[in-house]
């Protein structure tokens, strides 16, 4: 991995093994984007690719050179509104009116390691050699604001970090309109865009299309990453698939209101754009203030999807997850709240615990309503204290019993939100983000306390970390249910009410610092609906999310499909729970639930007690499974075989560090009537190793595995069925692989 400046071209190079990263400075001072893409050997100029051309209507920056229009300059970061026509990465306003900048190179700096960025989420290395930044400083010789460009190459893989930090050097405020984490200016637009979209219940669903001249955008507005679309953007060739090719991946560690953008010109050129949401945004800087973007993170990789999502899971679980539970397998759980929504006693809960214990389950988790006045979702939030009624002896007693049952116990907390049937909203009811004279919108009856006051976050924090200093809580859930509306703070002036959306988040980012600093040993699940803030923000904070509230295995298959293509298994939460399912009303087998929970945090959401004996001996091999090969199936390098979203199979695997366990997941959603041979064909197996197929007893060769095939054929359906028991529709099976010394 290096970092090269070459003076005499003013030419900056950042390549390891699999990457460059290539861009100049321009003669007017801006920087130029050169090259991003597979690894290139360094030479001293590379000036060539940057490519100008006399147009016709066309504004140019110098009177004898009708060539040099940053209209049609790939650059790295293009201001607003001097003859490049294009969206900007950044929008100064000033004093006077005018939003023209003009961003200059002054110097640089290479370091080894990676700087932190205050309050904010992002990647990190543990030593010095893991990576090498860059950062450019710039500054527009008007307003003498500096921004500083942090690039930020890994030795490893093929991703490189960038964010952006603005400071005012000049004499009067500026506002920033926008400042995005990153620009990416591309030579040419053949690619396919990929998005993970959807809603509530259905999140991170693969969507595809090619892109078109004009603006393509994902987004959110809602004060959170949101259910409707992860901060995360695949641009692949259009022959790109799984196992081959070329792409990018572009993932912004955030969890507010953010945009990511392409934009196809006239000409064809590309420029993608990412950050904190332009619409929803505006942030004074007064003289001598910084303000640090939020990290953006790019992988490059000419050898397919598969290989992309590698590159993320593996940074985000070792150098953007963080503390104690990291790099450990996680506990087996059982939560309540399908098991009994708001109606539970203490009793009842020890009973669930109890089951739970039985059959090996190792946390037990209380989720909502347990607090306050809270018997629905109509009272109670940010009464953080217990409701005696329904647990007499309170958290207290209520975590000692279940220590005593040997099961660790977790609470359900969201921090951010109060009903006004509340204490603590009729103590505070100037607390809640609203504008004033304006209706108060709720959402499920609850309002979102203004976490851009400090005095509100503060208070918060107590309440939790009483509840947390007394009791024995090993985990916790923290939700967010509902999207911000009627954003406005009654403490910050008219000009910084555009500040509140982002202000916002950092006092979330805040609480959680503090609790997971003061409580280390806690493990930290986030939840927002489900999915409504699964991101990579919230994944520094909590090294596993509640990736949706669709339980339904035939549901999650797409889910955590598409969810894998950023995101580590270690951080998905996932849940076998009872049938007919609570969202889709379907009916699966028991095994298949689990089959496809297997491939994330593992746990149940439902009252054991409610089983048959017959279900309740599987769940315990279940549980003794998991226990078995949790570490392999959170920590391996995982694979996706064969997509739900495109026939009636899924399929998708994990492979041990030493390539010499293996683990598939095959499911098929309906069942066919004498149905067609398949096979998998099975990746990241060493080619030279025997592997032993537990079911079937059978040895194979890695070679013989990844070339020719596993068989999954099935013949059972439309006769009667060899197998013991009939498949059905919504059929899955696992398939372990072991190396063996002498091939059987
Ligand atoms: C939404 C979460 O996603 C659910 O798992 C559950 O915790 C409920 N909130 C509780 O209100």
């Amino acid at each position: 991995m290096r970092i090269v400046y070459h003076e005499t071209t003013r030419i900056f190079h950042l390549y390891n093994h699999t990457v460059s990263y290539i861009m100049t400075i321009m003669r007017n001072g801006h920087l130029g984007q050169l090259y991003f893409g597979k690894h290139i050997q360094d030479k001293e100029d590379f000036s060539y690719l940057l490519e100008t051309c006399e147009r016709p209507m066309t504004s140019y920056i110098y009177e004898n050179d009708k060539s040099f229009s940053l209209e049609h300059i790939r650059q790295e970061y293009p201001v607003f509104g001097t003859t490049d026509y294009r969206q900007p990465a950044v929008d100064v306003r000033q004093k006077n009116g005018s939003r023209i900048s003009d961003f200059q190179y002054q110097s640089h700096k290479i370091e080894e390691g990676k700087p932190k960025l205050p309050g904010l989420p992002a990647t990190y290395t543990e030593s010095e050699k893991e990576a090498l930044t860059l950062t450019i400083l710039l500054e527009d010789p008007v307003t003498r604001v500096k921004a500083e460009l942090l690039y930020t190459i890994f030795a490893e893989g093929g991703a490189l970090a960038r964010s952006v930090r603005f400071c005012n050097g000049g004499e009067t405020p500026v506002w920033l309109g926008r400042a995005m984490s990153l620009c990416l200016d591309l030579p040419d637009h053949e690619y396919v865009w990929q998005q993970l979209s959807g809603c509530w219940a259905r999140e991170c669903h693969i969507h595809s299309r090619s892109l078109e001249p004009g603006i393509q955008a994902i987004g959110s507005m809602r004060g959170h990453s949101s259910h409707e679309h992860n901060p995360f953007l695949v641009l692949r060739r259009p022959t790109t698939d799984e196992r081959q090719g070329e792409a990018i991946g572009l993932s912004l560690i955030y969890s507010g209101n953010f945009r990511i953008q392409a934009e196809v010109d006239a000409h064809n050129t590309l420029r993608v754009l990412a950050g904190i949401d332009p619409e929803t945004f505006e942030w004074k800087l007064d003289c001598g203030e910084v303000f640090q973007t939020p990290e953006a993170v790019l992988v490059y990789t000419d050898q397919g999807l598969n290989h992309m999502s590698q590159t993320f899971q593996r940074l985000y679980q070792r150098r953007l997850a963080r503390g104690y539970w990291r790099d450990r397998a996680r506990p087996i759980l059982n939560n309540n709240w399908e098991a009994t929504y708001f109606n539970f006693t203490e009793d009842r809960l020890i009973e669930i615990a109890s089951k739970a214990k039985e059959c090996g389950v190792e946390l037990f988790v209380l989720d909502d309503g347990w607090f306050g006045a809270r018997s629905s979702d109509h009272a109670g939030l940010g009464d953080w204290k217990a409701n005696l009624e329904r647990l007499p002896h309170g958290i207290e007693g209520l975590a000692d019993q279940i220590e005593e049952l040997g099961l660790k116990f977790g609470l359900w907390f969201e921090p951010e939100m109060v009903n006004k049937d509340s204490d603590f909203y009729r103590q505070h009811p100037d607390w809640i983000l609203s504008t004033p004279e304006r209706m108060e919108s709720h959402g499920r009856y609850q309002h979102v306390l203004d976490f851009s006051r400090k005095e509100v976050v503060d208070a918060i924090y107590e309440q939790m970390a009483q509840i947390l200093r007394n009791a024995k809580i090993s985990y916790i859930k923290w939700d967010m249910n509902r999207s911000i509306t009627e954003c406005y703070s009654r403490i910050w002036p008219a000009d910084r009410q555009g500040e509140i959306y982002h202000r916002y988040i950092l006092g979330v980012y805040d609480l959680y610092e503090r609790l997971t600093s003061e409580f280390p040993h806690v493990l930290f699940e986030s939840c927002a609906s489900g999915g409504g803030r699964f991101d990579p923000g919230m994944l520094y904070y909590a090294p596993q999310g509640w990736l949706s509230d669709d339980s339904d295995a035939i549901e999650r298959l797409k889910i955590q499909y598409g969810a894998s293509m950023c995101y580590p298994i270690s951080s998905m939460g996932t849940h076998v729970s009872v049938t007919p399912n609570h969202q889709v009303f379907r009916n699966t087998p028991l095994h298949t639930r689990a089959n496809v929970a297997y491939f994330g945090t593992f746990g149940y959401e439902l009252d054991l007690n409610k089983l048959t004996q017959e279900e309740t001996r599987e769940v315990a091999e279940q549980v003794a499974f998991m226990k078995k090969y949790r570490k392999l199936l959170q920590f391996g390098r995982f694979y996706r075989l064969k997509s739900p979203y495109q026939e009636n199979e899924a399929a998708w695997m994990v492979v041990s560090e030493d390539q010499k366990t293996a683990l598939i997941g095959w499911y098929r959603i309906l069942n066919s009537v004498n149905g067609s041979y398949t096979r998998l064909r099975l990746e990241g197996l060493n080619p030279a190793y025997c592997y032993q197929n537990t079911k079937s007893g059978q040895c194979h060769y890695g070679d013989e595995l990844m070339y020719a095939g596993l068989i999954t054929s099935d013949m059972t359906a439309g006769q009667k069925p060899s197998c013991v028991k009939p498949c059905t529709d919504f059929e899955s099976r696992i398939y372990i692989l072991d190396a063996v010394e002498n091939c059987c």
